[in-house]
């Protein structure tokens, strides 16, 4: 469905100001340094991108800013695994609750039996979701996330940003511990180094607000692309993938954020946001600099913003 002509007029006269309004919420929030390379951001940036099932597009802000998915990806290789493995296959391997911990917290993975990740969208469950991925090595892998990426967004010049990718890779101890105890404990397939080869890969994918937009319009549109009319994904895993997105897609900040925004969302250390008004809308924002919580500061408090004045709570 497309936006309403008083949604037109509404976003047009109103959005430019709630960006500026939500901008200078990023002086309270700090770009993600664990992985050095992703410091570099524009702190004070926002942006944000929607595009309609009949291909209207609205933006405002910095949109033409490029970031990495990080764990946004986490929500397209989840639904790749389930295409390659099936439903049974993949929740052996993780779970599907919230964890109420820190997107890298492994506190749970001992603490609680069988030693497997509670939902696939911290970080071990994504770990052992890019273990699932179906190829002969890291490359093919790797190569297969990136088409599937491609095609979700319509744009097969999506790539790697490996300035990114080397500097994740160079510093993820934690990472790393937590995907050799999940070896240990049986969840991960194949070589250890491997995984976390393919798992940076994703993570490091480049795109901007409208790649982001176009790639939640297909969920929005239960796994149809409409602007092109292509099949992409199975309407059952996009319903596993916006589930898991209202219960874990904000991390430990998920219950405030269904209560605030009440869309389906899932954030990346990079400050981006994807998220969908379901049947009608994808949206795509950005904004470097992250609350306590991991989550892009300015544009939790922007989708605040417009779920209230628009209404686009789904509860
Ligand atoms: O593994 C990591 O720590 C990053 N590649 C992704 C983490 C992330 O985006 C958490 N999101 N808020």
């Amino acid at each position: 469905m497309s936006f309403t002509e008083q949604e037109k007029e509404i976003l047009n006269r109103q959005l430019p100001a709630w960006v500026e309004a939500s901008k200078v919420r990023s002086s309270y929030g700090k770009t993600a340094s664990y992985i050095p390379e992703l410091a570099k951001a524009p702190q004070n940036a926002l942006g944000i991108h929607l595009i309609d099932t009949t291909g209207n597009t609205i933006s405002s802000g910095d949109c033409s800013l490029s970031f990495t998915m990080q764990s946004i990806s986490k929500v397209f290789t989840l639904i790749l695994a389930l295409m390659d493995n099936g439903e049974k296959a993949v929740f052996e391997k993780v779970g599907m609750e919230p964890t109420g911990d820190n997107f890298n917290s492994m506190l749970k993975l001992e603490l609680v039996r069988p030693g497997i990740p509670f939902n696939p969208l911290i970080n071990a469950g994504a770990i052992a979701i890019s273990s699932l991925i179906h190829g002969q090595n890291a490359a093919e892998k790797t190569s297969r996330i990136l088409s599937f990426f491609q095609s979700l967004a319509g744009n097969d010049t999506l790539t790697y940003d490996m300035e990114v990718y080397r500097s994740e890779s160079d510093t993820a101890n934690l990472n790393r511990s937590m995907a050799y105890l999940l070896k240990d404990n049986g969840v991960l397939e194949g070589q250890v180094e491997e995984v976390l080869d393919v798992y940076f890969h994703h993570c490091s994918i480049q795109v901007n607000c409208s790649d982001l937009a176009r790639m939640a319009l297909v969920l929005a549109n239960n796994g149809i692309d409409p602007i092109t009319g292509a099949s992409l994904i199975p309407r059952r895993y996009v319903q596993i993938a916006k589930t898991f997105m209202v219960t874990c897609g904000m991390y430990n900040a998920s219950g405030e954020f269904a209560i605030q925004v009440g869309l389906p969302a899932k954030s990346g250390v990079s400050g981006g946001i994807l998220t969908m008004v379901p049947g009608r809308f994808g949206i795509g924002v950005i904004g470097p600099a992250l609350n306590t919580k991991g989550n892009s500061i300015a544009g939790v408090h922007l989708l605040e913003t417009l779920s209230r004045e628009m209404d686009w709570s789904l509860f």
